[in-house]
């Protein structure tokens, strides 16, 4: 996404828990890493959430917005669309955040949503991936940045990185491996999205400038 030569997009985070993804940008923030990107507020559906605390102590805006008090998922995206306004945001990442996106953050948005995923996709989409991949018996599983669509975890990927499966994994120490590349993975491809210049051919992403121009 390129913008004016000086210009911060405005990064809304969207989560429903403990937030290390979010954890990790942050410290990824204040270390300088993104040139373009700038974490502009955090709205949760669940009040309890970690994350919550953790975006107040830093200074940012957090809001929760309780899904069950609206009439409906439209009117919930509604209000979470209000308040990711409100701070100027321009691309939402999702960490973390347990539901599926609906149609009005969809088409408030359209190709401006991230998020990650702990498989690699397309293997393993919806709950409980780590788990999945351990009854598969696969050999490696990792995780999966992706650009949100209707679906779920279906959208063009953007990054991914490979996490061996070890004998005797359990589900939390496949999930602990995994979640130390995903703090990783979502930095680089979050400075990526704001960066560098991209476009999207059908399901891949394609990272550099335009392949314009016509054979003569
Ligand atoms: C991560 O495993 C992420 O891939 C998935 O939900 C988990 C969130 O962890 N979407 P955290 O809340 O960022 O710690």
């Amino acid at each position: 996404m390129m913008t004016g030569p000086d210009e911060m997009i405005q990064v809304g985070v969207m989560l429903s828990g403990h937030g290390s993804n979010f954890e990790a940008l942050l410290r990824k923030q204040h270390e300088d890493f993104f040139k373009r990107a700038r974490i502009a507020c955090v709205v949760s559906d669940n009040p309890d959430a970690r994350g919550l605390a953790t975006a107040r102590g830093h200074g940012i805006p957090a809001h929760a917005i309780d899904p069950h008090a609206h009439a409906g998922k439209a009117a919930y995206e509604t209000a979470v669309v209000d308040a990711l306004s409100r701070h100027g945001v321009s691309l939402v990442v999702l960490a973390g955040y347990m539901r599926i996106v609906g149609r009005v953050l969809l088409e408030r948005f359209p190709g401006r949503i991230l998020n990650i995923h702990p498989s690699l996709l397309p293997s393993f989409p919806g709950l409980h991936a780590q788990q999945q991949a351990l009854e598969h018996g696969v050999r490696f599983s990792g995780c999966t940045v992706h650009f949100v669509d209707a679906g779920m975890d279906t959208g063009p990927i953007i990054g991914q990185r490979a996490v061996p499966v070890l004998p005797g994994d359990t589900e939390d120490t496949l999930s602990a491996r995994i979640l130390e590349q995903e703090h990783e993975l979502y930095a680089e491809c979050l400075r990526r999205v704001t960066e560098e210049q991209y476009d999207i051919s059908g399901r891949t992403v394609r990272f550099g400038p335009p392949q314009g121009g016509s054979v003569a």
